[in-house]
């Protein structure tokens, strides 16, 4: 692939957007080049958490590509969005948790594709936005959607009818960010939580990811519900007599997936 590098070990999938020259921006191509390495770590039987990350000290991803975008017509406009929001979902539906590395400018898409993603690890260096409106348009890739979601409607409100940046501090404490770390020590973070994910039961963690991303499209007492049809079917599982009795031998548990 000519824009996005795959990697993998001890169980994780590293991707990384590589466009540096215009700081990762995503055009059609990187897009379908995305969707393509996601659909490849969600057939991989070796993979149990996914890092994304940017090439480059400066961005993470600086947004939809504007040059791309300039001359399309509102239809052509219409089918990147959807190519956006199928990549945005397949992200988000990847059956493993998925952590973006924020090592830089994570802007429009760039802050939408962290957006899709678990968790989000920032450098202490990245810059956050959605600066959509600066240019005449609104966020296309799911930001009105899922920044309100995840930090609520004023900040969301706030960043996207501005256009502003905010710091990595600034982002951990709304909330869009899980943590703030030096950029020289960004990978190392986001691959020691990837592999803190990977050494726990992998079915209960599916299905932990299945019942929260669920439970936000539905009513409290009906997620509830879904949680325990999901904690009922941990009990159908080895890795559930493992863990158990690995807790009370004493002994770490050396889970099978099944
Ligand atoms: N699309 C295309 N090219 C981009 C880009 C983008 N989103 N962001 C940066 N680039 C290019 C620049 O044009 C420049 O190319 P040249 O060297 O050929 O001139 C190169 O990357 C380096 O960028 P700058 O020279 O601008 O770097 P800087 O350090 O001065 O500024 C920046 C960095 C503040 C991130 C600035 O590049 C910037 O504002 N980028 C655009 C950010 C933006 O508006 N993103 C939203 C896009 S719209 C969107 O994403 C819609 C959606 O929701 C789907």
């Amino acid at each position: 692939m000519a824009y996005v590098q795959m990697e993998k070990s001890a169980g994780c999938a590293l991707l990384t957007i590589d466009r540096p020259q215009v700081l990762n921006a995503l055009s059609p191509a990187v897009l379908t080049e995305l969707a393509a390495a996601v659909e490849e770590t969600k057939q991989a039987t070796d993979v149990k958490a996914v890092v994304i990350t940017g090439a480059g000290n400066k961005a993470f991803v600086a947004g939809a590509d504007i040059a791309a975008m300039k001359e399309m017509s509102p239809a052509e406009a219409r089918a990147f969005a959807q190519l956006g929001h199928r990549v945005m979902d397949a992200v988000a539906a990847l059956p493993y948790p998925v952590i973006a590395a924020v090592n830089g400018y994570a802007l429009g898409g760039g802050c939408e594709l962290a957006l899709a993603c678990d968790l989000r690890l920032a450098a202490s260096t990245a810059r956050f936005g959605q600066p959509e409106v600066k240019l005449g348009i609104i966020p296309g890739f799911g930001g009105t959607q899922r920044l309100a979601r995840l930090v609520g409607s004023g900040w969301a409100a706030q960043l996207i009818y501005s256009g502003e940046m905010i710091d990595a501090e600034t982002a951990l404490k709304i909330g869009l960010v899980n943590a703030v770390v030096p950029p020289e020590q960004l990978l190392t973070a986001a691959r020691t939580l990837a592999e803190k994910i990977a050494a726990n039961g992998p079915i209960a963690v599916r299905l932990a990811k299945e019942a929260l991303r669920a439970g936000l499209e539905m009513p409290l007492a009906q997620g509830c519900r879904h949680e325990v049809a999901l904690f009922t079917t941990c009990f159908t599982t080895e890795d559930q007599d493992i863990g158990m009795g690995a807790f009370l031998q004493k002994e770490k548990p050396l889970f099978r997936g099944v």
